[in-house]
């Protein structure tokens, strides 16, 4: 598969965004909630270089399989997800794609009355997003390719590649 983005290059840039946040937050309490399961490298990285009182918690949204591009029917499971009343929340997820599933989450985490909210993604599709969203950390914007790898799945495989590859269009 064609690598799109090296994991070293990956790597630079979690310790930029690091550091970004870790500025961001000046010491004050949060919870990174990561969306399942596609950010959980992402998030396992992250949290490593984030000297910070913090949480972790996890929520789970499906919103479509395999490489179709029609967004399906959103399902949100939050059980594994703590009291945010009071909290800093800094939502976490592998790919802003149409930004369907970031803006159920965030209406819903929103009811949980948090402090503040913020979006953390690690990559952005170019020329696909349906719903206007501006995350506040983004890794790197991408074409509008079909990708996997660290984190990112096809029906479930290559989540575990250190590196971002192309998916090869079925011909
Ligand atoms: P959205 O709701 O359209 O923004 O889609 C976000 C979700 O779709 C992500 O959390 C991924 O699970 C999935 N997704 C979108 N594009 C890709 C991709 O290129 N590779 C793997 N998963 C993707
Ligand atoms: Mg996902």
């Amino acid at each position: 598969m064609e690598v799109l983005i090296p994991a070293d290059r990956i790597q630079r840039r979690i310790d930029e965004l690091g550091r970004q946040i870790q500025h961001d937050y000046a010491a004050q309490p949060i919870t990174i909630v990561g969306v399942l399961t596609g950010s959980l490298i992402f998030l396992a990285d992250l949290v490593r270089r984030l000297d910070l009182p913090l949480r972790i918690a996890l929520i789970q949204a499906s919103s479509y399989r395999g490489a179709t591009t029609t967004p399906g029917a959103l399902r949100i499971q939050a059980d594994l997800v703590p009291d945010l009343r009071g909290r800093h929340v800094l939502l976490l997820d592998d790919i802003l794609d149409t930004g369907q599933t970031l803006s159920h989450l965030i209406r819903h985490l929103e009811t949980l009355e948090p402090i503040s909210l913020r979006i953390a993604v690690l990559l952005r599709k170019l020329g696909r997003q349906s719903i206007p969203l501006e995350p506040h950390y983004c890794g790197f914007e991408i074409p509008d390719r079909f990708v996997v790898g660290y984190g990112l799945d096809y029906n479930d495989e290559y989540r575990h590649l250190p590196h971002i590859a192309v998916l090869p269009t079925p011909s």
